[in-house]
């Protein structure tokens, strides 16, 4: 086994050179790219680039790939899926891959009851699903969603997202009926509540702003949460904010769509991240990764919502064989043991992280669960000037290392790796993170 990481050119190298001045001439400009990453191949948390240097992957392809890269359980299930027939539409016709992931998802969809699944392609295709079918099913037409939020960027899930500026510029005016309300900042509270003291108060602008001021209760049809905000900074909701939220839209007839693409499939250390407060939502959005890295997104909600007729909705693609065959090893694999590598491993990766606060007054705040972590960086601790520069330093000094994050939010460094993690990497990882730091405090201090 080589060693990881390893770098053996200067990043990029020859080869990854050509080939991003071949994309930069004809591939979209709109995509992020926050370092020169030429993937050729990778393998567990391990990534080769075009020119040979290996990487360890904190950041899974944006949180999906699982179950690490070309699992070998994973990859067999696709190729034999794939020679025995790739698409026939899950909308039109029907076959088992999908029925039985439709029943596996109902057997850990965190709602109460039996489950119905509308399946997509993606997570803001999950989104739309899940939106069409609260108005559908509520006939109201509002929906609330909070700051910070990032649902996806099509249109519908595009008046969701209240994430950065960027996103939405340009892009109005946004499908109507959406208000957006403040998330659980608690690194920032500005309520000034500590999580002991902290009842989730900030969730009173819901009914004591939007309801007075704005929206009648009984035209609401959905609130939409993450149970931790992924692109708004790896934001963890405290229990009983989502526990006040299920409180509030249950006495107001209001469903609870719990928006999981990030969070779920096992990342925290439960299979969904809104487990841990012990709530249960009406309706569920699920991607990223629930098929290993093959595309599919989900609508789970309570059988009993899901009952909109033949027409009202479908997708050409949603549901491929493929990826439902991909998607139901994945979950066999986080339930036999990833889920609980995610939380061990988690666990020690955010200790390793927290302990670098001593040494890295950058690092304002470490937070996350199972292997969904944060570190924010601040310019000061007392007036937690946001390190928007210095974050993106720190991502491109660690992959210079040979690590690869990515950052969330303006100024947070985010850990989404494989589930497969291993200690030992988790402290490769920490050790690089660390050098990473020094290396930019010490440029900040010049
Ligand atoms: C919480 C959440 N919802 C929805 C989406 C949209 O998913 P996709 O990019 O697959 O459309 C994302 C993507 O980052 C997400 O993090």
């Amino acid at each position: 086994m080589a060693p990881v990481p390893d770098i053996k050119t200067p990043l990029p190298g020859p080869n990854a050179r050509r080939l991003m001045e071949r994309d930069h001439a004809v591939v979209s400009p709109s995509y992020t790219r926050s370092y020169p990453l030429v993937i050729e191949r990778a393998s567990g948390a391990t990534v080769e680039d075009v020119d040979g240097n290996l990487f360890l992957d904190c950041a899974a392809g944006i949180a999906v790939t699982c179950t690490g890269h070309s699992h070998p359980d994973v990859v067999p299930a696709i190729s034999q899926q794939a020679a025995r027939f790739l698409h026939m539409s899950g909308t039109d016709f029907y076959y088992e891959l999908q029925v039985r992931l439709a029943e596996e998802i109902a057997g850990v969809a965190p709602i109460e009851g039996p489950v119905r699944s509308f399946f997509g392609n993606s997570g803001t295709e999950a989104i739309e699903g899940c939106l069409k079918l609260a108005r559908y099913v509520t006939e109201r037409p509002n929906i609330i969603a909070f700051l910070g939020a990032f649902h996806g960027r099509t249109m519908g899930a595009l008046a969701l997202t209240a994430s950065k500026t960027a996103q939405r510029r340009r892009f109005g005016p946004f499908m109507p009926g959406v208000f957006h309300a403040p998330f659980a900042d608690c690194y920032r509270c500005r309520l000034g509540l500590t999580p002991e003291t902290c009842g989730a108060e900030c969730l009173e602008f819901i009914e004591d702003q939007l309801f007075l001021h704005l929206v009648a209760p009984d035209e609401v049809a959905a609130v939409i949460v993450e149970p931790i905000q992924g692109e708004g900074g790896y934001l963890v909701a405290p229990d009983q904010f989502l526990q006040r939220l299920r409180e509030l839209t249950s006495t107001h007839g209001i469903l609870l769509v719990d928006d999981e693409v990030q969070s779920g499939m096992g990342r925290t250390g439960r299979m969904f991240a809104i487990e841990h407060a012990g709530v249960k939502a009406d309706i569920v959005a699920m991607a990223k990764g629930i098929a290993s890295g093959m595309p599919l997104g989900v609508a789970a909600a309570r059988a009993d919502l899901m009952t909109w007729p033949a027409g009202t909705h479908a997708s050409t693609f949603g549901g491929n064989p493929v990826s439902c065959a991909a998607a139901l090893v994945t979950l066999k694999l986080l339930k036999e043991s990833l889920i609980a590598n995610a939380a061990a491993v988690g666990a020690y990766l955010k200790d390793g992280l927290t302990n670098l606060m001593a040494r890295h007054p950058l690092v304002g705040d470490v937070r996350g669960r199972g292997l969904m972590i944060g570190v924010e960086l601040v310019r000061d601790r007392q007036t937690k000037e946001r390190a928007t520069d210095e974050r993106n330093d720190v991502v491109k000094a660690a992959f210079a290392r040979g690590l690869l994050v990515l950052g969330a939010g303006s100024n947070t460094v985010r850990f989404s790796p494989p589930l497969v993690l291993t200690r030992a990497e988790a402290e490769t990882a920490i050790r690089i993170v660390d050098d990473a730091l020094g290396e930019v405090e010490a440029a900040g201090a010049r």
